[in-house]
């Protein structure tokens, strides 16, 4: 059985749309994980962030992300933030094929300008507060066994690429 694929990457790279889309091309189970946190809480993220503390939403991240690594034949979109956890990564690192999605701050806000589900994000200083994520985040996000830079790649283009190298790998 192949690893499964999993992206991960800021917030507002397009890890969701490509993910579906890759696994709908690869006869794959798709899994959203900030999906399933919101159903299995029943509640939207910002509510999550905002009633029961970010501490609590990590904590749901990172049990349903390392149940949902062990499914078969999934393609699988983390959660911006849950590269950064140390047990996340590991296990992603060490039982699947992990791709980083990489834009740059300028990038992303275009993407993420007026969307207001994000909890982590100021929209009164959007760059700033992106850089800074950013910044935290980048030599985790490094850490991936693939990395696909997708400035001036449309998605299409990104999806190709992600499903050309994981056909060319053998586990
Ligand atoms: C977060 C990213 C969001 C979501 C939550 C926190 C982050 O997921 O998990 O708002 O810390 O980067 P997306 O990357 O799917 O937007």
């Amino acid at each position: 059985m192949r690893k499964n694929l999993v992206l991960t990457g800021m917030m507002g790279v397009g890890k969701s749309t490509i993910g579906k889309t890759i696994a709908k091309r690869l006869n794959m189970t798709f899994i959203d994980v900030d999906n399933l946190i919101v159903q299995t809480e029943n509640q939207s993220i910002n509510k999550i962030f905002k009633e029961k503390g970010e501490k609590y939403f990590r904590d749901k991240e990172k049990s349903l992300t390392l149940i949902n690594i062990q499914k078969k034949n999934c393609v699988i979109s983390l959660g911006g933030g849950a590269f950064m956890d140390t047990q996340i990564r590991s296990a992603v690192l060490k039982s699947c094929c992990c791709f980083w999605l990489k834009l740059e701050t300028k990038e992303l806000i275009k993407r993420l300008n007026k969307n207001n589900k994000r909890p982590l994000l100021n929209q009164n200083n959007l760059e700033k507060t992106l850089d800074e994520i950013l910044n935290k985040r980048k030599d985790f996000y490094k850490l991936a066994h693939f990395k696909i830079n997708c400035k001036n790649l449309n998605k299409a283009l990104v999806i190709d690429k992600i499903i050309n190298i994981y056909a060319d790998k053998k586990d």
